[in-house]
């Protein structure tokens, strides 16, 4: 049931693949709160994706953007306050790839070519879209950015390989630029580190389905899906979270807080 939530809002999506990408969901919901969109992705992505049908539902347009690229972010910012009116008051950062994981490299036998790219486009992006938003004036006061984020950034995940060292940056990122935009403009930047959900990044690491189901068996709550996800990223979107920023907030049914479950307890004892 929408509550209007975003009702007179601009914002930007990054990140909406297919339909069970986290972004998809935070675009439906946002759009279904009453906010105005621009959806943008990496322009290989949209030749695969379905990313129009999504445009359609929303009425939103599209402006392709490779996050890697400080002139692409800049046209993207740039077009979206054409297009929407003015600047953003929220954007969502849904952009994660790693080639290691992709090629089932180990931890121990990691590209370096690769591992930078990582780095590039699932947390430095995450800078360049705060530094050139900062620069055009392109998110209103108040405005709020969020990123997600993953548990590998504190926690050891074996097959999550150079993805952890990417979590760690993002996660500081929005902790160093939440500050500053802060200061100069009362935005916020917050992570939402978000339980292991069943997306096209998601699935592809090794191992995703024993983690997904020993997370769900973990948290008291059990796993939080996209669904769930696209809700709480809608209220730190809205003006009831106006005081939260440099958080990296956990959204995952709890799993973060527990040590060890009866139901693991309960598997292990057979
Ligand atoms: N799925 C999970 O288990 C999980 C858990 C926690 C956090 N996350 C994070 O959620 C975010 C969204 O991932 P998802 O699970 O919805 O998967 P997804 O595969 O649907 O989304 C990842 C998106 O990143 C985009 N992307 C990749 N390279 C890009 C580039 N150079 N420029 C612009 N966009 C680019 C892809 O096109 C894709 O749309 C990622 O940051 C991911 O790490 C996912």
């Amino acid at each position: 049931m929408p509550y209007n939530l975003l009702q007179g809002k601009r914002g930007i999506i990054t990140g909406a693949l297919d339909e069970n990408s986290i972004a998809w969901k935070v675009a439906v919901r946002a759009k279904d709160e009453g906010a105005q969109l621009v959806l943008t992705n990496a322009p290989i992505a949209m030749r695969m994706g379905e990313i129009k049908k999504l445009a359609e539902y929303c009425q939103a347009e599209i402006v392709p953007a490779d996050a890697t690229s400080v002139e692409e972010i800049e046209n993207l910012y740039r077009k979206s306050q054409e297009i929407l009116g003015g600047p953003m008051d929220f954007v969502l950062h849904s952009i994660g790839m790693s080639a290691n994981i992709r090629k089932g490299r180990s931890y121990g036998d990691m590209n370096y070519e690769w591992y930078m790219k990582s780095l590039d486009v699932s947390a430095l992006s995450f800078h360049k879209m705060l530094q050139v938003a900062e620069k055009l004036d392109a998110i209103a006061e108040y405005g709020s950015v969020v990123a997600l984020s993953y548990i590998a950034a504190q926690r050891s995940f074996p097959d999550y390989t150079d993805m952890a060292q990417a979590k760690a940056m993002l996660e500081s990122i929005a902790r160093s630029y939440g500050y500053r935009y802060g200061k100069l403009k009362k935005v916020r930047v917050n992570t939402v580190s978000q339980s292991p959900t069943k997306t096209t990044a998601g699935t592809g690491i090794s191992g995703f389905d024993a983690f997904f189901e020993y997370a769900d068996k973990m948290a008291p709550l059990g796993n939080a899906t996209a669904d769930d996800c696209a809700d709480y990223v809608i209220t730190l979107f809205s003006d009831f979270t106006r005081k939260v920023t440099m958080q990296n907030l956990y959204h995952d049914g709890g799993f973060s807080g527990v040590g060890i479950s009866e139901d693991i307890v309960d598997k292990m004892g057979k």
